[in-house]
């Protein structure tokens, strides 16, 4: 397997170190050898056609701070170019997710899909704005589509929904989908207010400089229009969800629940028509009542009852195992 990395931060360099250290596993395992042709940053893309030395590719990225320092064996033209005209079976997007345009994934999601790749992304934005045009144009191109890493990083909360529960009818399901504001809360349920919640938050790295994304509920949003689009068949976009996020929640508030049993949550809903994320109490017996960086769904079946799944929502290398479990499932489906 070929494969071109677009963006290489924590994401892209874990998914490295991954293949690296899985290498054995993958061939006995899986039949896999995969071999990165090209990785770009935002410098610029360098390509090989024999295959990157990835040993080398993370020093350079590490010690000179970008891929197209690699060396004089590559070729450092245009990210298009090479997503366009090099030999490869997969693009893996990694570049940074973006909630107003999508970009610069979107474009290079859909590049890689005209010029019939398959493609892996764990980048919400292109996603949150546009799912079924880009499910659309993934099925025109007969490529396959993956993403199970944007909702849940290396839990797998997509796969849970349309594989496990496969033959029954999900009703509905709601959950924690953002680990920085569930951290908060869980601290401001320890008797913290949100500005001290925030800082331990952005101390122990779960908050990045600006939050935004994640105290107003926006990343919520991004994977709750996601998991709608997949699980539920809607064809929903960002403006469809029912926004409030945690800055206004009051200490108060969390305390006076507290004595009721229960804990508030942001927790992000679907029942088929309506979209919601929002702060609200969650009673501390629920299963999705979790603590810290922890996302939990509770799916409602129509015939199973109530599945819950459990997980790291973030994280390099857990959401680097979600792209090899996609590149596997790629694998399978270029043998059959
Ligand atoms: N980190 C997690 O736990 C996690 C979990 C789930 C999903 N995600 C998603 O995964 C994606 C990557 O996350 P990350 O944590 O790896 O982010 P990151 O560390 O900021 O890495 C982003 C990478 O994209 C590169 N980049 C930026 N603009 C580019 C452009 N125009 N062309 C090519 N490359 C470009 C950056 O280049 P430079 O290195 O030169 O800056 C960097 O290598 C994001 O969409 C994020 O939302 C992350």
């Amino acid at each position: 397997l070929r494969l071109i990395l677009l963006g290489f931060g924590v994401v892209g360099q874990s998914f490295v170190k991954l293949l690296l250290s899985h290498s054995t596993d993958l061939y006995n395992d899986y039949g896999i050898k995969p071999k990165v042709v090209a990785c770009a940053d935002h410098k610029g893309i360098v390509s090989c056609n024999p295959g990157l030395d990835l040993d080398r590719l993370l020093n350079v990225k590490k010690k000179k701070r970008s891929v197209i320092q690699y060396g004089s064996n590559t070729d450092t033209s245009g990210i298009f170019d090479v997503i366009e005209n090099t030999d490869a079976e997969v693009v893996i997007e990694l570049t940074p997710t973006n909630i107003t345009n999508g970009e610069p994934g979107k474009t290079h999601i859909i590049a890689a899909m005209k010029s019939g790749k398959n493609v892996i992304t764990v980048n919400k934005g292109p996603l949150a704005l546009e799912f079924p045009s880009l499910m659309e144009l993934a099925e025109y191109n007969r490529i396959a589509f993956k993403f199970s890493g944007t909702v849940g990083g290396g839990t797998p909360i997509l796969e849970f929904a349309k594989r496990c529960l496969r033959g029954d009818r999900i009703i509905s399901f709601e959950g924690i989908l953002n680990g920085t504001t569930n951290y908060i809360l869980s601290k401001m349920y320890e008797g913290l207010n949100f500005t001290q919640a925030l800082r331990d938050a952005s101390e122990k790295g779960y908050a990045e400089k600006d939050s935004t994304l994640d105290i107003d509920g926006y990343d919520a949003v991004a994977k709750l229009v996601i998991a709608s689009n997949l699980v539920m068949n809607m064809k929903s976009t960002m403006s469809d969800v029912v926004r409030t996020g945690i800055r206004d929640v009051q200490p108060t508030r969390v305390m006076n629940e507290r004595k009721k049993g229960n804990a508030i949550k942001l927790i992000a809903s679907c029942d088929g028509k309506n979209l919601v994320v929002k702060p609200k109490p969650v009673s501390i017996k629920d299963p999705i009542c979790v603590d810290g960086i922890l996302n939990a769904v509770t799916f409602t079946c129509q015939h199973s009852g109530q599945q819950t799944i459990i997980g790291k929502g973030a994280g390099g290398m857990e959401t680097a195992s979600s792209i090899l479990r996609d590149l596997i499932d790629i694998r399978n489906m270029i043998r059959s």
